[in-house]
């Protein structure tokens, strides 16, 4: 009995041993794998299969199963409706209780969502709000801090005049405020990106009321919750509105993206636009749930597809 019972976890462990050493083997062989393809970007050769490459000026032949998967993208353009206000909406009023300055921190997609926050905030308090001052994106870069952060990224005169009938926006403090800010005169919150907006009405309000100005600092990605209350749904519009419309890269950068565009047409092979603010969650958070809904079935589908179509590309399967 002891002796069967001994053999027995004797086969066992030779089993287990069996099987680490073969994921191991594998793991090392996928790594391997994939990592010299990446080195090579050879994704598309990858794909040959789907796509016969073709000498320049001939018209390329798309099997049939795919031509749908790699036709044009339908233009988001004709969606833009949806991000507009749908109940009476207020112009923001001549009186202005004060206002919000803030210093952004953070990459391409914490400085978006910040300043989406930013205007919320400032509507929801009557404030005026200063064209934020957008920190890491210029000093890391080694860029001298002469420049003006947000407008180095942005069109700032589009974002201001886009944002008329949502809250009122100014370049800069005026002089004798700015006087004081450098005294360190007015309050200065750091407010997480769970904030919620009776936070801001119960603690930001009276000092905003008080001193005529607020600082933010914005760390964290944001700095009010991400859903909000059904009664606030034109906010959540709002978030939507400044982060597809309002927030435009400025001209020479649009000059230089669509360059890069043609560049990768002018290589006559399919290729994969990557667009960060198109993940679901980031639209859901902007208050775009609609806009994703209504495209939902295309472009969850494509983009799905071209994932994993990547994907296996890369890992050499099929
Ligand atoms: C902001 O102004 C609107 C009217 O324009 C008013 O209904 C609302 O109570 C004001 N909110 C604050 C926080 O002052």
């Amino acid at each position: 009995m002891v002796l069967l019972f001994k053999s027995r976890i004797k086969w066992i462990v030779l089993l287990v041993l069996m099987l680490s050493t073969g994921s191991l083997v594998v793991h090392l062989s996928i790594t391997k794998f994939s990592a010299t393809n990446l080195i090579q970007y050879t994704a598309v050769p990858a794909l040959s299969f789907d796509l016969p490459s073709t000498s320049p000026g001939s018209k390329r032949v798309i099997p049939a199963r795919n031509k749908k998967l790699w036709g044009p993208v339908k233009a988001l353009e004709s969606l833009q409706p949806y991000a507009n206000p749908r109940t009476t909406y207020p112009v923001p009023s001549e009186k202005s209780n004060g206002y919000i300055y803030a210093k952004v921190y953070g990459g391409f997609s914490k400085i978006r969502s910040s300043i989406c926050d930013l205007v919320t905030i400032s509507r929801l308090l009557n404030a005026t709000l200063v064209i934020p001052e957008i920190q890491d994106s210029l000093r890391s870069k080694g860029i001298s801090s002469k420049f003006k952060s947000f407008s180095y990224l942005y069109d700032e005169d589009q974002f201001i005049a886009s944002l008329k009938n949502d809250v009122r926006i100014v370049k800069t403090l005026p002089e004798n405020l700015k006087a004081a800010r450098k005294r360190n005169e007015f309050p200065i919150f750091k407010p997480k990106s769970s904030a919620t907006p009776s936070f801001y009405i119960k603690e930001i309000l009276p000092k905003l009321k008080k001193s005529k100005v607020v600082g933010l600092i914005l760390a964290d990605g944001g700095c009010v919750q991400s859903v909000l209350p059904p009664s606030m749904a034109e906010f959540q519009r709002l978030r939507c509105r400044v982060a597809f419309h309002a927030l435009q890269f400025r001209q020479e950068l649009k000059v230089l993206g669509r360059r890069i565009v043609e560049r990768l047409q002018g290589w006559d092979q399919p290729y994969i636009a990557y667009h960060p603010g198109l993940m679901r969650d980031t639209l859901a958070y902007n208050g775009c749930a609609e806009l994703f809904q209504a495209s939902c079935s295309s472009y969850s589908k494509l983009l799905c597809h071209l994932g994993f179509r990547l994907l296996y590309g890369l890992l050499g399967l099929k």
